[in-house]
Parts: C-alpha cells; sequence; structure tokens
C-alpha cells in the first residue's frame, strides 16, 4: 500500500530536455536514506507550456507539490513567477530551487553554494586566494562569478569566446571583474588561486587544446562545472602540471541539499555512498 504522505510530500525537477537529470536520484536516494515518506519526480516541460505550469502550481499554493527544482531553460521564468525570490535569486535573475511557504512561492538560486560546497569539501583554503580565472560567460558562470564574490574574491578574470557575454557580467558585478577573450589567459592566469571551468569545452570527452597552468600560485586549484567524464580534459591537465584539481559532480550533489531541506525538512548529507551511486549510474548509460 502506498503511505498517503508518499503522494502528499511530493517534490520535482523541470527541465527541457529532463530524461538526463540525475536529481531524482539524488532526492530518492535521500529520501530513502533519512526514512522520510516522500517523492521527488522529473516532469519535462516545454518553453511553451511554462508558464501555464507555474499557474497551476501556485493556485494550488502546494497542497500539490512542496516544491521543486528547475534546470535548463525554465530558471529565468521560475524567477519571475516568483513571489519572494531571495537576495541570491534577484542578483541573478534566475532560480534552480522553489518552495512554498504560508502559500507564498519563495525561490533561490543553489548553484553558487553547490559550487562553493564542493571546492570547500574537496580542497580546504581554497579561498586564501585573492585572484581567479572564470572560463565561459553563460548561467552557470554567473551564479559562480556571484559566489566567488560573496566569498571575498577581490579579482575575477572572465574569458569567453564571445566577449561581449564576457563584458555584460563584469558591468554587472561590478569591480574588479575583468572581462577577457580567451586569448588573454597566458597573461592573466599568473598568480591566480583558482581557475574555473563553466563552458561546455571538455564535455562527453571532447578535446580541449593545451592550457599552460604553470605561472598560476603554486597552491592553485582547478576545478570543472562539466563532470561527464570526471576527469576533463582541463583537470587532466592541470594535475599532470602538478595542480589539485576539483571535479564537478559534487556541485552537482551539493546544490541539491538547500532544496531537499526546504521541502522535506531534514538536511541531507553529501557523502561517498552518494557520489559512488551517481558515478555508478553514469558508467552504467
Ligand atoms: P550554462 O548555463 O551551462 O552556463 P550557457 O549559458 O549556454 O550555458 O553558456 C555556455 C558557455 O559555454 C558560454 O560561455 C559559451 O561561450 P559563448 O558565450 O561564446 O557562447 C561557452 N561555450 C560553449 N561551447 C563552446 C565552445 N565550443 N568553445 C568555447 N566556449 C564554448
Amino acid at each position: 500500500m502506498v503511505d498517503s504522505r508518499e503522494t502528499v510530500n511530493k517534490a520535482f525537477v523541470i527541465g527541457f530536455p529532463i530524461k538526463h537529470s540525475r536529481s531524482p536520484l539524488i532526492h530518492s536516494h535521500w529520501l530513502k536514506k533519512m526514512n522520510i515518506l516522500g517523492s521527488y519526480t522529473a516532469i519535462s516541460v516545454q518553453p511553451n507550456d511554462i508558464d501555464s505550469f507555474f499557474e497551476e502550481l501556485k493556485l494550488n499554493k502546494g497542497s500539490d507539490y512542496l516544491g521543486g527544482n528547475i534546470t535548463i531553460p525554465h530558471k529565468e521564468k521560475a524567477f519571475k513567477w516568483a513571489d519572494a525570490p531571495d537576495e541570491i535569486a534577484e542578483e541573478l535573475g534566475a532560480a534552480n530551487t522553489i518552495w512554498f511557504d504560508d502559500g507564498k512561492l519563495k525561490a533561490t538560486n543553489t548553484d553558487g553554494f553547490g559550487f562553493l560546497a564542493n571546492i570547500d569539501q574537496a580542497a580546504k583554503d581554497w579561498d586564501k586566494t585573492s585572484k581567479a580565472i572564470v572560463l565561459g560567460a553563460g548561467g552557470a558562470s554567473r551564479a559562480i562569478i556571484q559566489a566567488l564574490r560573496h566569498r571575498g574574491i577581490s579579482e575575477i578574470h572572465v574569458l569567453n569566446r564571445t566577449v561581449a557575454r564576457a563584458q555584460e557580467l563584469a558591468d554587472r558585478f561590478g569591480d574588479r571583474i575583468y572581462a577577457h577573450s580567451f586569448d588573454a589567459l597566458p597573461e592573466v592566469i599568473k598568480d591566480a588561486g583558482l581557475f574555473v571551468n563553466t563552458t561546455s569545452l571538455g564535455m562527453n570527452g571532447s578535446p580541449v587544446n593545451f592550457i599552460d597552468f604553470s605561472e598560476m600560485d603554486e597552491a592553485a586549484v582547478v576545478t570543472d562545472i562539466v563532470y561527464v567524464p570526471l576527469q576533463t580534459a582541463i583537470l587532466k591537465m592541470a594535475a599532470e602540471q602538478g595542480f589539485k584539481t576539483v571535479d564537478g559532480l559534487g556541485m552537482l550533489l551539493h546544490q541539491a541539499v538547500p532544496g531537499f531541506e526546504k521541502w522535506f525538512g531534514k538536511r541531507p548529507v553529501v557523502d561517498n555512498e552518494l557520489r559512488n551511486m551517481i558515478i555508478a549510474d553514469m558508467e552504467n548509460h
């Protein structure tokens, strides 16, 4: 028999496409492990249907779903439909986590939190530096730049194929964020303590041009938000040049923590058991 709480305590992830999302696996693992009756399911919502999805969700004021995650391409819409986005979502103009509180739809963006929690766990003291290099200027880059700013990293160099997009971020986030083309890398990488790839370079094993990391600070950390494969071409090059690397899977796992806690009332833990389960799933597909 299905316990009624399983059909009442419901959360979702919406996106398009959504088939490959690993979020249901992560949240179902935590529900089971923590003995919480509830469910978390992936719902495919096409761009044309997103407004009616939010309309209906808000009409039900949480009686249907407690809330959910929002992924590409609906994060901006989620922000717009929220009654009360927090400061982080407000600054980004995008939300990836929503929940009902007293009938009001609240929203935040946990990508930056996930990014920081991942490197904090894997490379303690990475934030002793004042200079970071960020490759890419899309949605993920925006959340990461915001997180780095909040953490107090004072000088951030954003390098992008389309420099105008990097410039937009520099204008948005203010002082000491510098926009460049990729050509500037050899010059700006000098003494940097953090290198982050937020582009799709290296995804699914695609080759990446050689990057010389040798001028970075000797304690520098290189990280990638791409996690398929776990050791991307960029991480491999950095490791071969003697730098500490942090893969991107942890960001995916950690960004899920605040949503789970909002909907189901308990804070879950990101541990090796969860990580290994997701790795096994990746190997099976
Ligand atoms: P996300 O939300 O995942 O950040 P996005 O907003 O589409 O996705 O951003 C993708 C980023 O990867 C951008 O910085 C993009 O560069 P452009 O702004 O020039 O498009 C970058 N990117 C994607 N494919 C790339 C490639 N083949 N070479 C270099 N950069 C690439």
